[in-house]
């Protein structure tokens, strides 16, 4: 394979696309959990619950790639099985169907789990000048911590 040269050292190109491949494996795992409380739902809140998860399952399907190519654009391999995400994610599976409420409580973790990792991705892309990497977090950081709140208004 060719070298690349982007200006940015290998080990370092290697601790983000580690860093970048947590962030996938968070951001899969929490698309996963907003599709199955998508179609699990139940309860007076249904029809709001139902079309707010779709219109938030179907933004994270779109960011996964993004951030797998961004890997991609590294040098790196991104994870792309259940078994790489399981051990790569910090947000845990559902083992049951939650009652909505807990749902809502479940994904405003979800969403900060995700921003928390994110954080800790950019303080290393920052430092080596990775502007592509850092533009792609800020949005990241942008939605979750966005989606948080909304779901977070929906508990008072
Ligand atoms: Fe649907």
């Amino acid at each position: 394979m060719a070298n690349i040269d982007i200006g940015i050292e290998a080990s370092k190109r290697e601790e983000i696309a580690g860093g970048l491949s947590r962030v996938l494996a968070d951001t899969y795992t929490l698309y996963l959990k907003t599709h199955n409380f998508h179609w699990n739902v139940t309860g007076p809140m249904f029809q709001t619950l139902h079309l707010m998860f779709e219109t938030h399952y179907n933004e994270l399907a779109l960011a996964v790639d993004l951030i797998a190519e961004r890997i991609r654009a590294l040098g790196f391999p991104a994870p792309g099985t259940y078994r790489q995400f399981a051990a790569l994610s910090s947000i845990k599976e559902e083992d049951g169907v939650p009652k909505a409420e807990e749902m809502i409580r479940k994904l405003v973790e979800g969403h900060e789990t995700v921003a928390r990792t994110a954080r800790q991705v950019f303080k290393v892309s920052e430092g080596v000048s990775d502007q592509p990497t850092c533009d792609l977090l800020t949005q990241r950081l942008q939605v979750h911590e966005k989606t948080a709140w909304m779901l977070r208004a929906l508990l008072e």
